[in-house]
């Protein structure tokens, strides 16, 4: 058996064998076809303990490959990009984006999905689900990326909640080369429960995913052509763009809407508001929707750092008929410091306010003012909406048997969980303070404020979980502290310099999966290590 060979059988059974547990333990109750399933299954003890074949819902193709996009006017980009059709069943679970972007993926919860995957790249790579609670084998680690020409096979059930995920490449050390082409695209969960709440649909739900790019005269993506700075800050651009395009004006109906906002960018934070200073109402994060004692959030602005999502509703029907609303990034100054280690350290502000060439030349600084996009209202009467109200309560949080701790150092233009890297060499090395309970509910600290050398943001990102935030000290976030929103299921935390947060998570999945810092500038420098979750 080849590599490949025994990859996809890896995957499949896998994939197959996940239904008792993940019934158990994410709750699908609303979708009878997965209780059938398991309990369906035939008792360890019987004769034939095959695994049954897996038999999804939906099946898709996604390749990745090289092409031509027109961002901006002139000359086309070149860019690497995902296509997908549908393959079987339902034809609307994958829409074209229109631009260089993936295509939107669009599953129920309970829905068994089979990806089939193709590199047609010039160098490896493997797709990963951000968010998506699936198995080991059908979650894109780095050490499961496939050469040029080769497939790889997906497997999953939507065991998630509804809400905005993401997919992207992961391949060790080219995740931040992959994005910044183009290699990236939303996928968005439903679950038919959730439309008793009324909340916005069909043309008054609108998906924006945000990204930064930087381009030369000839519409070139520039990568890491800063280098010392890029690799330090991340890459950042100065050109905005929405759903892969540049300067487009969004039409929006004059009443309640609801946006899911994406942040795909590579290194960029951006702190979202309303140009005319109306607040933002926060109805879901990374997750879902916020339980309905959590939400929904009434916020000056709203901070999204690098993979983090955010749902807003907004009622346009306060605004008067071919109004333009602008969603704008404020500017804003970031901490930074010098830690002398044992939490001592001097800090500093002021980095990133303003436009043009800062600090060490830089072209485009993080704090910048930028344009995200643009609304038109429609020209129609106002058709005022009442602010929803969420349902479901807090979860109750077990009271965890354990606590770890991950102290988050950035060097010599290296990035180190508790001062060690990635391992190239051994792709799936955990240490013992990386392993983890099936089931088990731990308190997961990132520490930020002990380590020698800079201090900086980092947004943290757990594979194969959703987690709360339980604690934030520290004053790192400054005057971006009222936008942060430690509320609802999240998959990635932002952790300011200086700051100290805790999250508590309780794995559900057995196996080896990733963590590691989502500027992808850092994780491609080392910034990423594993956790093994054991039976
Ligand atoms: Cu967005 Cu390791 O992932
Ligand atoms: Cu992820
Ligand atoms: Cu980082």
């Amino acid at each position: 058996m080849d590599m490949w060979n025994r990859r996809e059988w890896i995957s499949s059974a896998i994939g197959s064998t996940v239904l008792p547990w993940f019934v158990g333990g994410c709750g699908s109750e609303a979708d009878p076809r997965v209780t059938q399933q398991s309990t369906g299954r035939k008792p360890a003890a019987s004769r034939s303990s095959r695994p049954r074949p897996f038999e999804p819902d939906v099946e898709l193709k996604l390749v990745a490959e090289r092409g031509e996009a027109a961002i901006w006017d002139g000359k086309p980009t070149p860019v690497m990009q995902y296509h997908g059709e549908v393959l079987s069943g339902r034809k609307d679970a994958l829409r074209e984006s229109g631009s260089f972007l993936g295509p939107t993926l669009d599953f129920l919860r309970g829905e068994r999905i089979r990806i089939r995957f193709e590199n047609r790249l010039d160098e490896p790579t493997i797709v990963h689900w951000h968010g998506m609670i699936v198995p080991e084998a059908a979650d894109g680690h780095p050490q499961l990326a496939i050469d040029p020409g080769k497939t790889y096979t997906y497997e999953f059930t939507v065991a998630n909640r509804a809400g905005t995920y993401w997919y992207h490449p992961h391949p060790h050390g080219r995740t931040g080369y992959q994005v910044y082409q183009g290699l990236g695209g939303a996928l968005i969960v439903r679950d038919p429960a959730e439309d008793s709440i009324g909340l916005p649909a069909g043309d008054d739900e609108h998906l924006l995913v945000i990204q930064d790019r930087r381009a030369d005269d000839a519409n070139q993506f520039q990568y890491l052509s800063n280098n010392m700075m890029d690799r330090m800050m991340g890459l950042l651009g100065d050109r905005v763009l929405v759903n892969g395009l540049s300067n487009v004006t969004h039409p929006v109906s004059r009443g309640p809407n609801r946006l899911r906002l994406l942040n795909l960018s590579n290194a960029r934070l951006y702190k979202l508001a309303w140009s005319d200073g109306s607040p933002m109402h926060v109805i879901g994060t990374d997750g879902g929707l916020l339980s309905g004692e959590e939400g929904p959030k009434k916020v000056p602005f709203v901070v999204l750092g690098p993979a983090e999502r955010v749902e807003l509703w907004e009622d346009f029907s306060t605004r008067d008929a071919r109004a333009k609303v602008t969603l704008v990034s404020e500017e804003f100054s970031l901490a930074m410091g010098m830690g002398m280690g044992g939490g001592r350290g001097m800090m500093g502000r002021g980095m990133g306010r303003g436009r043009g060439p800062g600090m060490m030349g830089m072209m485009s600084s993080p704090g910048e003012k930028l344009t995200i996009a643009s609304f038109r209202v429609a020209d129609e009467a106002p058709r005022a909406g009442q602010l929803p109200s969420l349902p479901g309560r807090n979860p109750v949080l077990a009271e965890p048997s354990r606590q770890l701790t991950t102290r988050l150092g950035f060097r010599m233009m290296r990035g180190f969980l508790n001062g060690r890297q990635w391992n190239m060499r051994d792709m799936t090395h955990t240490d013992d303070d990386e392993v983890l309970k099936h089931n088990e509910p731990v308190i997961w600290t990132f520490d930020n404020a002990s380590e020698m050398g800079m201090q900086m943001p980092h947004p943290m990102h757990l594979h194969g979980v959703q987690f709360r935030i339980v604690d934030r000290k520290g004053s790192g976030a400054g005057d971006l502290a009222k936008g942060v929103l430690d509320v609802g299921d999240k998959d990635t935390v932002m952790v300011f310099a200086g700051e100290v947060v805790k999250i508590q998570v309780t794995p559900t999945v057995p196996g080896l999966f990733v963590y590691h810092c989502h500027n992808l500038e850092h994780e491609d420098a080392g910034m990423m290590r594993n956790f093994r979750v054991v039976g």
